[in-house]
């Protein structure tokens, strides 16, 4: 640790992934600097951090990638489907001396843009991956339901072969648990994920759930 010629044998790159809140910020926190914030803020556009580890007598470098979970819900939505069509909806009270086309040509660019803008930054984001992490609140049921959709994404941008790993974050929380452990488990067998329970505010789990993912990839 801590020098600078340390020779790397393999630099991984893990994704974290998952709805606003979750606690992806603090899970990395968690692993890179056994550290935990409670007033965590949402995060803001794209952040890494790296921690080395040994395996099997190699050094590995992880770089794990975290991500804002809102902005990138937003992104979910399918901002071509909002396009106006040509003849389109637009009525005019006569106020603006806009003609339709020029309205239409207008939102349909900037549309467009955002839609080719968000394109961009998920395919980086995932661009080299070989771990990812899909992490739900365990007692916000929402978060869990949308797995399926994050996974669609990730399926979409990632390498076939990356290794995916289903968190259910916050089991210091058991009593207002919202996601039983089955349902969780069914689904990780069914989309074939690993699958574990962790508490970044406790340390429960967090370093085993990111050495069997660095393991797996290794
Ligand atoms: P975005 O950056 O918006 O995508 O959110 P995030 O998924 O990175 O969530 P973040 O790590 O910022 O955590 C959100 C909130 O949940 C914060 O208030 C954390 O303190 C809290 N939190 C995170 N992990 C845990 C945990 O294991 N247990 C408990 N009780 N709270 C947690």
């Amino acid at each position: 640790y801590g020098d600078y010629n340390q020779k790397i044998d393999y630099v991984f790159k893990v994704v974290l992934i998952g709805d606003s809140a979750v606690g992806k910020t603090q899970l990395l926190a968690r692993f890179s600097r056994n550290q935990f914030n409670v007033d965590s803020k949402a995060t803001i556009g794209v952040e890494f951090q790296t921690k080395t580890l040994i395996i099997d007598n190699k050094t590995v470098k992880a770089q794990i990638w975290d991500t804002a979970g809102q902005e990138r819900n937003w992104g979910c939505l399918e901002l071509e489907d909002m396009m106006v069509p040509p003849g389109g909806v637009w009525v005019s009270n006569g106020a603006i001396d806009f003609n339709t086309a020029t309205v239409v040509s207008a939102c349909n660019f900037i549309l467009a843009s955002v839609a080719y803008w968000y394109r961009a930054v998920t395919s980086a984001y995932y661009r080299g991956a070989v771990g990812a992490m899909l992490v739900y609140d365990m007692t916000k049921r929402q978060s869990f339901d949308h797995m399926a959709r994050w996974l669609e994404e990730l399926r979409g941008h990632a390498d076939a072969n990356i290794v995916i790993m289903l968190i259910g974050n916050k089991c210091d929380l058991g009593t207002l648990r919202a996601v039983p452990t089955e349902d969780a488990q069914e689904f990780a067998q069914r989309e074939n994920l690993f699958f574990m329970e962790t508490s970044a505010l406790e340390s429960t789990n967090v370093e085993t759930a990111f050495l069997t993912i660095l393991t797996e990839i290794y």
